[in-house]
């Protein structure tokens, strides 16, 4: 079995909420590596883009993820953009087992319709999705395993991935 399972997925894929979950179930640490770029940086996501700008919430998105793939057993929930660098994807897979919670596109609209805390997200959200989704269709198919999140529970998610990391020892 590898060290820690890491969450993929699409802002508003669940990684976070299935994350937490997960890592009861398995008696193991949930680590969400967007809270660990916030305590580091002393600020929010939000604060960090305007402030900072997106290559720099990359670059410590980088140094977190190899950060916390050095540790075990833990379930770790990704951002949605940190599998665009190859770096990160190598990182996830040499010390994990990767999981892509997927979601149709009008799906996601309706889960991060009422959330305001993603920068990439501002302006026209049915826009903005629709076109991100489309640029990174391709992006999450490193994983190892991919999760239908469309119409599932969090509870059945959350045994699917259990199931999946106990019977195939993964
Ligand atoms: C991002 C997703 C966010 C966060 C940041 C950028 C992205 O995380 O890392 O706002 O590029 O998709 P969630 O996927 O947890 O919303």
């Amino acid at each position: 079995m590898k060290k820690n399972i890491v969450l993929v997925g699409f802002m508003g894929t669940g990684k976070s909420t299935v994350g937490k979950q997960l890592s009861l179930k398995l008696g193991w640490e949930f680590v969400d590596t967007d809270q660990m770029i916030e305590q580091r940086e002393k600020m929010s996501i939000p604060e960090i883009f305007s402030k900072k700008g997106e290559n720099y919430f990359r670059e410590v998105e980088t140094i977190i993820i190899q950060k916390v793939m050095s540790n075990e057993k833990q379930v770790v929930a990704t951002g949605g953009g940190s599998v665009l660098n190859l770096q990160n994807r190598s990182c996830m897979l040499s010390h994990g087992t990767v999981i892509h919670l997927d979601a149709e596109v009008e799906e996601i609209i309706k889960r991060v319709k009422s959330e305001k805390h993603r920068p990439l997200l501002q302006g026209n959200l049915k826009e903005r999705v629709y076109e991100m989704m489309e640029k990174r269709k391709y992006a999450y198919e490193f994983a190892d395993f991919v999760i239908d999140t469309n119409v599932i529970e969090v509870d059945s998610i959350v045994k699917q991935i259990y199931n999946l990391i106990i019977l195939h020892k993964k």
